[in-house]
């Protein structure tokens, strides 16, 4: 099985920068003894050209398009949104933050810390880069609450588990829960209960974290004035997803490049949003694209040349486009809207793009009988594990 396993894991893995070593110095004359390496400097020439342009076909198609269609239907309904003016007092309320200690999610909790909840949530699964980034929110925001690293690893269920409980032990509410975190373009993986990485960190662990919150939430919706939010991070990039939308044998994702797992992944993220919406109406559920921002999130893409330098081009262009963020600054400012709008403002169960905006979403983020098959999938799958 291994053979095989590797050979599809070589077609399918992001491009590195080992594609573009020079291949072995051709022979003027060449002889029978030399020609194999001549064979194989063009294969690996026309795999690379492969690797290149389906990439750029896929990103274009799941992307780019999608983009300009959201961007031409939407001139001038983006909210306009200042947090600092905006977001009123979030006294008394307790948040969470999944991906905290970077990116979106560091951003999310500075601008959120300086309307006075009583205390949030940064989970995060690297120590250092937690302590590091609640020192950060300190010195930039010189009133934030209280802000606690909370250990999670959404790769693993236990560790998931081990969150919840810990959180549990100290509060009695949980007013916004923010499934922020996520992996993206990562090289074909597992999480270590054998889901794909992408789908498995991206998805089902923030569907485990918040089934095993969820009567915390319910309980702090049944208290007078409350107003409990779900909000999960999704991305334009679900137009990515195959046809179908969901594979749900884990194992076909071992067969589709990595954009299409990423795409699967935030496809499931809109869903789930959507069936919590319909299954809990006394919670406000939504999901989001925050925008295009280049964080950490696109370090795979930094290790190939070519896209290093699309990236470099996409990025001056950022500037212009709508939509697209130079900073965190921007970019988390549509999941922070969705978290801090008053109630009203929002379409429970709503796709929403930069700023406030409703997308529908592609034809399979549509598709009420996915929804609720992935619903289902997902239950079924987190009972086979205990949970
Ligand atoms: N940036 C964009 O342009 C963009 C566009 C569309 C959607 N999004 C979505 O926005 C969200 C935030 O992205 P970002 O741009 O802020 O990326 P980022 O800077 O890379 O941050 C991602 C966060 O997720 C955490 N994370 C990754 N795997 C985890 C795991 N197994 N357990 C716990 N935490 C984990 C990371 O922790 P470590 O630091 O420990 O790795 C980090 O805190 C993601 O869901 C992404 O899909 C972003």
């Amino acid at each position: 099985m291994d053979g095989p396993r590797r050979r599809v894991e070589a077609a399918t893995r992001p491009l590195s920068s080992e594609h573009y070593h020079h291949g072995p110095a051709r022979s003027l004359n060449p002889t029978p003894a030399n020609s194999a390496p001549l064979w194989e400097t063009l294969l690996h020439t026309l795999r690379l050209i492969h690797e290149v342009s389906s990439t750029v076909a896929l990103l274009a198609l799941g992307v780019v398009i999608p983009e300009a269609r959201n961007w031409a239907t939407s001139i001038g309904m983006g909210k306009n949104f200042d947090p600092e003016r905006d977001i009123g007092s979030l006294e008394g309320k307790i948040v969470l933050v999944t991906g905290g200690n970077a990116g979106l999610g560091k951003q999310t909790i500075a601008y959120l810390s300086s309307h006075k909840p009583t205390r949030i949530y940064l989970a995060a699964r690297t120590a250092s880069k937690a302590r590091d980034a609640i020192a950060d929110i300190r010195s930039s925001v010189p009133h934030a609450c209280e802000i606690i690293h909370l250990p999670l690893d959404l790769s693993s269920f236990s560790s998931i588990a081990s969150a919840a409980s810990t959180f549990q032990s100290r509060e009695s509410r949980l007013d916004m829960l923010i499934n922020n975190a996520g992996v993206m373009a990562c090289p074909y993986g597992t999480t270590q209960e054998g889901y794909e990485t992408q789908f498995g960190t991206n998805h089902m662990g923030h569907a485990l974290l918040t089934k095993l919150l969820l009567p915390t939430l319910l309980e702090t919706a049944k208290q007078p004035g409350a107003d409990v939010r779900v909000i999960s991070l999704s991305s334009i990039g679900h137009h990515l997803a195959p046809a179908g939308g969901i594979p749900f044998d884990q194992r076909a994702l071992e067969q589709v490049n990595t954009w299409r797992r990423y795409g699967v992944s935030k496809l499931a993220n809109i869903l789930f949003a959507r069936e919590l919406a319909s299954r809990y109406p006394q919670l406000t559920s939504v999901s989001v694209h925050p925008g295009l921002i280049f964080t950490d999130l696109y370090q795979s893409l930094r290790a190939n040349f070519f896209l290093k330098i699309g990236i470099w081009i996409y990025g001056w262009l950022a500037m212009v486009l709508p939509g697209h963020y130079k900073d965190t600054r921007g970019g988390a400012l549509n999941q922070v809207w969705c978290a801090s709008a008053r109630k009203e403002e929002l379409k429970n169960g709503a796709f929403y793009t930069p700023v406030g905006k409703v997308n529908a979403g592609s034809k399979w983020a549509r598709d009420e009988g996915l929804q609720k098959k992935l619903w289902e999938w997902t239950e079924g799958e987190l009972e086979k594990h205990g949970y």
